[in-house]
């Protein structure tokens, strides 16, 4: 019997691969059989990724996306230098400020929190469908958090667009129902990255204390997920956020 849940030799693109969440997942792919490009506008972390994987399945590529036709030279990239893309994994996102009142918010820092973390997803995922629609096949999965489902103190700014994440696969995920693409969200609660070592330990604590399971996730327990949900075997899930929580959600 076929196994759906393999993506041996399935081009997948990781963005924000050169850290945390990202920087595992790509790992994780190349060590179960898949054509990887990382991407990611930090070329240092983009290098350790390439000297620790060593694989001629991993390709990297520096991009910044504030740029939406960078992002778009991307996906072309792929398509003539690598094959055809099968799916996408989008882990670039920033926390911007924290630790501040709604009242405190610097409305050019949310400026940029949105651009980076809701923006360039929208026009990931539009650049992605374009090529992935003729084909009649494609995995999107867009990393938001809980802090969209919940929200937290603190972190207006970055939970809004994770929210806004969160509708925006819903919508697609109805557009596209019916085009072989599925369009799916993950939404995890603390996962140990570098991204969470800029807490202070308060901030960390107080968001830990909210993990039924009292831990903070493995970056590996978000690639295992996000594997499978850009594997063929799944299928009939979309415009969905998956949860990732140790309990802490449960829908
Ligand atoms: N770590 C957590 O606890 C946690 C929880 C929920 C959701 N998430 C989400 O998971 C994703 C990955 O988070 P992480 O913890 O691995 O963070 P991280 O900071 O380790 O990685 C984020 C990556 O995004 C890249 N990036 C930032 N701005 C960019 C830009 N303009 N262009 C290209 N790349 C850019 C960074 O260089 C970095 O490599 C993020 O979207 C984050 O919001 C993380």
């Amino acid at each position: 019997m076929t196994d759906l849940t393999s993506i041996k030799d399935h081009v997948i693109l990781v963005a924000g691969g050169a850290s945390g969440i990202g920087y595992e997942i790509a790992k994780y792919l190349v060590s179960v059989g898949a054509i990887v490009v990382a991407t990611d506008k930090n070329a240092e972390g983009l290098a350790s990724l390439d000297k620790e994987v060593q694989s001629k399945n991993l390709h990297t590529k520096v991009v910044d996306f504030l740029n939406d036709q960078d992002i778009a030279d991307l996906i072309q990239y792929i398509e003539v230098e690598i094959g055809p893309l099968k799916g996408v994994i989008n882990c670039v996102g920033i926390l911007g400020q924290r630790g501040i009142l709604s009242e405190e918010i610097d409305m050019e820092n949310f400026d940029l929190v949105y651009k980076v973390n809701l923006r360039s997803a929208l026009v990931l995922s539009i650049e992605a469908i374009k090529v992935m629609k003729p084909r009649k096949y494609g995995r999107i999965l867009q990393l938001a958090s809980i802090s969209g489902k919940e929200g937290n103190p603190g972190l207006v700014a970055y939970s809004v667009t994770k929210a806004g994440m969160i509708a925006m696969v819903k919508s697609q995920g109805k557009e596209y129902a019916e085009s072989g693409i599925t369009i799916n969200a993950l939404a995890p609660a603390l996962i140990a990255t570098p991204m969470v070592a800029s807490f202070t330990e308060e901030q960390r604590n107080f968001l830990k204390d909210k993990i039924p399971m009292n831990r903070i996730g493995d970056p590996i327990e978000v690639a295992t997920l996000a594997a499978w949900i850009v594997s063929p075997a799944c299928s009939f899930t979309t415009g969905f956020a998956f949860d990732l929580t140790g309990g802490r959600a449960t829908y």
